[in-house]
């Protein structure tokens, strides 16, 4: 996720049992560019594999450029295609989710991707434009024996004939971006399809382990991903890898344990953004860099839900600037907590 699943972060997401984790989305003009920014993006540590790294573009010359730099400069496990991203910057110009209304480019762009690369391809993408849509099929696509067949999973098929290795479908059309409840219904009816031979990795809404194992449950996916519900925690994996392994929460993680994780996470922000790389000598470092990164997640933290009168802490984090006061505030968050539990 972008300024989210930063290599602190998606190495705190592996450690606590996330099988997979994925870069935040690159530009692929913005690669071929050499823009700093985005080199810092693609770079993976052994630690975090499998790892895959995602790229966004509008046409098949820089995508297929930009796919041949991540595979040479950051060898990922993975490369994974967003034809997802529903923001207007995105999928305004075309790119993201807004290959939805191009479909055929989105195959072109997909298979021109599969064979440039000796790295396995993923694609990550919606169900559909929009809702009136989700039944509109391009006229060539069409097959004499269906007649309101879904556009996702005539697309699906289409994009496992270009080559891929995995689909992730986000439940959701690119009009919803983020809003209403994500449909998982339809991504069950793409992994059923027998003619689907891909693994489909389901998206939207997870937020529990009880919702990520009914997700395996009821619609039969091969993975789950779960994106928002792991700001300010990244321990949610433990706990949903706990419950799909025995059906039974973890319980070993203590408010203390949780906050030195925190702590450990504005640390390795800090160390990520202050670490030398020859490849990125023109970039400024500094310490404030990786607590701006930071510092959105922390105030995020469901810790810190329903805690009364947080808001003055939560505005406060989102100021800090450096780690000592940022180390200061999660102490008073904690004390705050625990005063509040003690008092129920
Ligand atoms: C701040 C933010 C940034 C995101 N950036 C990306 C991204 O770079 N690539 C991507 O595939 N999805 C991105 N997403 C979408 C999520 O990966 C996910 O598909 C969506 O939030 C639904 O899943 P969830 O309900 O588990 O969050 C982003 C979402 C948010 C809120």
């Amino acid at each position: 996720m972008e300024d989210v699943t930063d290599q602190a972060f998606r190495l705190l997401c592996k450690e606590f049992g996330a099988s997979m984790v994925y870069s935040e989305f690159v530009s692929a003009d913005a690669l071929i560019r050499n823009v700093n920014r985005s080199l810092e993006k693609i770079r993976v540590d052994d630690r975090e594999r499998p790892v895959a790294i995602q790229i966004y573009g509008r046409d098949v010359e820089s995508m297929v450029e930009a796919a041949k730099i991540v595979e040479s400069e950051a060898h990922p496990d993975i490369l994974d295609i967003n034809f997802g991203c529903p923001v207007k910057k995105v999928a305004g110009k075309g790119a993201g989710a807004g290959m939805l209304r191009t479909p055929q480019l989105m195959l072109d762009i997909t298979s021109e991707v599969v064979k440039a690369v000796k790295i396995p391809v993923t694609v990550k993408t919606r169900l559909g434009w929009d809702v009136p849509s989700l039944y509109d099929i391009p006229t060539e696509w069409h097959r004499a024996s269906e007649d309101k067949t879904p556009f996702i999973l005539e697309l699906a098929e289409r994009l496992q004939d270009c080559g891929i290795e995995a689909l992730t479908i986000h439940g959701r059309t690119r009009s919803q971006m983020y809003q209403g409840e994500a449909d998982w219904t339809l991504i069950g009816e793409v992994k059923n399809n027998p003619r689907i031979h891909i693994p489909i990795i389901g998206n939207g809404d997870i937020c529990t382990a009880e919702q990520a194992a009914d997700a395996f449950e009821r619609y039969g996916v091969d993975a789950v991903m779960i994106g928002r519900a792991t700001f300010g925690q990244p321990w949610l994996f433990k706990d949903v890898r706990t419950y799909l392994d025995t059906g039974k929460h973890d319980d070993t993680m203590t408010l203390d344990w949780k906050m030195e994780v925190l702590k450990r996470q504005v640390q390795k922000s800090v160390e990520y953004s202050l670490r030398e790389d020859n490849a990125l000598k023109e970039r400024k470092r500094t310490e404030l860099g990786g607590i701006m990164h930071v510092r959105r997640h922390l105030a995020n933290s469901p810790l810190f839900k329903g805690i009364p009168d947080f808001r003055q802490t939560r505005v406060k984090i989102l100021r800090a600037e450096t780690q000592e006061e940022l180390f200061a505030l999660l102490d008073e968050a904690k004390e705050r907590i625990l005063s509040f539990t003690e008092n129920q």
